[in-house]
Formats: structure tokens, sequence, C-alpha cells
């Protein structure tokens, strides 16, 4: 096996359920990623929202990641909201994912993360009580606490599946060796952390780990928040607090060489006859059937869109077609603004 080979059997076709690592549940292979419903890409429409959750229940989709520090609880309680008005089977077949650790100020700031084990029991027993639901799927602290070694703070869900409040315990932004911490502890469902086109960091490392250790991968950004989706026009305007207008990716030069790689991509992706957004999903879904792709999708269209990308497979000549499009590095800017990527794990 080489190092970048999935131990998990490929499926023969993308839209066959995947399995989150070896200790984790089997989903739909898209999840929706909730985030955007509440918080960070500006103003978002409630019944669109509901809308377009139902609308992904109503497709099959199985895995909902949400963070009990989006909007301040306004996700969860949407996602409560949502499953409330589901049908009944789709509402037993809904998983949550859930971050916390994130602590935040009234006026939207972001503090510093909490990961004591107190501090899990308390972030978990508010997100249950807004979700309406006796256990979450699967839990996760959003970012490593650095006061706080990730074996208390794994511990202390370990504790939470014991007692059923929780089925399955995740990771979020972490490198290999927090991967092997936190794997000696408890088994781990998933690691959830960024992969796309142009965010390939964890192809050297992190990903061989997640898989030597059983590990599934629940892949964000994989449209780089919008940016490689083929729809983000430079003459976009992005409301205050939209995470966009601080994201490095997003910034003058960067942008438009960032751009540049998106029509290059288009090409392949017309030659084909799909979409651009299509094209990034589906590439991410051939990177081995251990990673579920989260799309951020917030409105039914954007939603349809991404699930199109099930239906497609990409050949050896696509899949060249493409890294020629995008090369690997070829991004300019990094992903996260410099206080942020200081919170990543991941990149240390
Ligand atoms: N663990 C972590 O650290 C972490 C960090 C960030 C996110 N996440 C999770 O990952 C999820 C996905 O992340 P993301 O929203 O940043 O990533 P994304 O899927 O790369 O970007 C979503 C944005 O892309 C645009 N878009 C254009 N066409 C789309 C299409 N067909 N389908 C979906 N979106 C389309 C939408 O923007 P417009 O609506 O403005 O057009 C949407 O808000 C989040 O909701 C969250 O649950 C986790």
């Amino acid at each position: 096996m080489t190092k970048n080979e999935s131990p998990f059997e490929t499926p023969v076709h993308p839209s066959v359920p995947r399995r989150l690592g070896t200790a984790g549940p089997s989903v739909f292979p898209l999840g929706l990623g909730c985030m955007g419903m509440s918080a960070l890409y500006g103003e978002a429409d409630r019944a669109e929202s509901l809308a377009t959750l139902h609308a992904a229940l109503d497709a099959g989709v199985t895995l909902l990641d949400t963070g009990d520090f989006y909007g301040m609880g306004h996700n969860e309680l949407l996602i409560n909201e949502a499953l409330r008005t589901a049908p009944a089977a789709a509402r037993e077949r809904a998983l949550t994912s859930v971050k916390f650790g994130a602590l935040r100020t009234v006026e939207g700031g972001f503090t510093g993360y909490d990961g004591r084990p107190e501090a899990v029991r308390n972030f978990l027993a508010y997100s249950l009580q807004r979700l309406g639901r006796d256990h979450i799927d699967i839990y996760r602290i959003a970012r490593v606490d650095p006061d706080v070694p990730i074996e208390e703070t794994v511990g202390a869900i370990a504790e939470a599946v014991e007692a059923g409040h929780v089925r399955h315990i995740g990771l979020s932004e972490v490198g290999a060796d927090t991967l092997r911490r936190a794997a000696a502890v408890a088994p781990i469902a998933d690691l959830q952390i960024e992969y796309s086109l142009i965010s390939r960091g964890i192809e050297e490392e992190i990903l061989p780990t997640a898989r030597e250790l059983g590990i599934g991968i629940t892949a964000y950004g994989v449209l780089s928040r919008g940016l490689i989706s083929g729809h983000f026009t430079r003459d976009r305007a992005l409301a205050p607090g939209d995470f966009r207008g601080m994201s490095p990716r997003f910034q003058g030069d960067n942008l438009d060489r960032n751009l540049g790689l998106v029509e290059a991509l288009r090409k392949v992706a017309e030659g084909k006859g799909v979409s651009v957004a299509q094209t990034a999903i589906a590439w991410v879904l051939s990177r081995g059937a251990d990673i579920v792709p989260l799309v951020g999708a917030r409105r039914r269209d954007r939603l349809a869109e991404a699930l199109g990308a099930l239906d497609i497979s990409l050949s050896a000549a696509d899949l060249a077609a493409i890294e020629e499009a995008v090369p690997v590095g070829a991004a300019a800017g990094d992903r996260y603004p410099a206080a942020q990527m200081a919170h990543l794990d991941s990149e240390h």
C-alpha cells in the first residue's frame, strides 16, 4: 500500500455510503456543513436554511455538522427545528457532528478554547439541550486547548460515550502527533480538517497517519469557502464579519491568482459537462472512501449542485487534467489569517 492509499475498500460508485474510520458510523458520502446558516458568511435566510436542511435529509444526507459557537447556539437550534419538522425516518437517520470549545464575546469575537474536562461536560449539557436530542453522534473540540493535554479532553468525551450522551469521538484540525495521542486514549471516528484542491496540506503526514490509525476524514472547505465554487467573482460584495473579507486567499493579488486557477478548472469541468463546484467536490470524493466531504450549502440550489458531484466519476485522465489546472501548492495566501493559523495544531 502506498502511503496515500486508502485502507478502506474503494466503492465502485461515489454515492455508496462511507464509514468514518474503523470506529465510526456509516454515513451518506456527503455531509452538510451548517455553519454558513448561522455565521461567518454574512446574513443567511432562515426559511431557506431550513428548506436546505430538509432537502438534504430528503436526498439521504445523514451527517449534519455544526459547532455550538456557530451563532452562539443559533446553529444548533436551527438543526433542532429542522429535525423536529422533518419526517420521523429522516430524523432518526440524521447524525449530529458537533464542535465545542471556542470561547466567544458578546461582540462576536473569539478569545480562545477551553478543553478542560469540566468545560467539556458543560458544553455538552448545553448542546444536548439546544439540539433536543439525548445524544450527539460525533463530538469534538474545535481547536486543541494549548493549556489542556488532548488526553484529558478526549478522556472527558470518552466518559460521555460511556454515559451514552455521545456516540463517537472526533477531532478537528489536529496534526499527526495529536492524532496518535488521542487515539491512544479512545477510538477516534474522524478528523475534521480542511482539504480541497487548493488546501492539500494533509497529504504529506496527517492523512497517512489517520489511515494508519483507522481514523476517517470529514473534509471541510472543499470549495475553499466558495472561492473555487465557480460562483465567486472579484467584485462580490461581502458583508461585515464575513470570514472571506479577512481570509488571505480572498485578498488583492491572491484573489486574482486563485480565481485564475478556477478558470483553468472551469475548462476541465466544461469538458465533462459538469460545474466547477461539482468537479472540486468529486475530486475530494475521489481521494479515498475514508474521506467524507462536508459541503457548506445554505441554499437548495447550491445543495442540488453539490449532490450532483456524486454522479461524476473521474477517470485517470480527468484527474490528471484537474491537477494540471490546479497544481499542488498553486493557491496564493494562507487558508486562515495569521492569528487563526496560530491555533491550528495541524499546521505546527
Ligand atoms: N473543523 C473546522 O475547523 C471547520 C472550519 C470551517 C468549517 N467547518 C465545517 O465545514 C462546513 C463546510 O465548510 P465551508 O462552508 O467553509 O466550506 P465550503 O463548502 O468550501 O464553502 C461553502 C460556501 O461555498 C459557496 N458555494 C458555492 N457553490 C456551492 C455549492 N454548490 N455547494 C455548497 N456551497 C457552495 C457558498 O457560499 P455562498 O452561499 O456565499 O455562495 C457556501 O457558503 C461548515 O459548514 C462547517 O460545518 C469546519
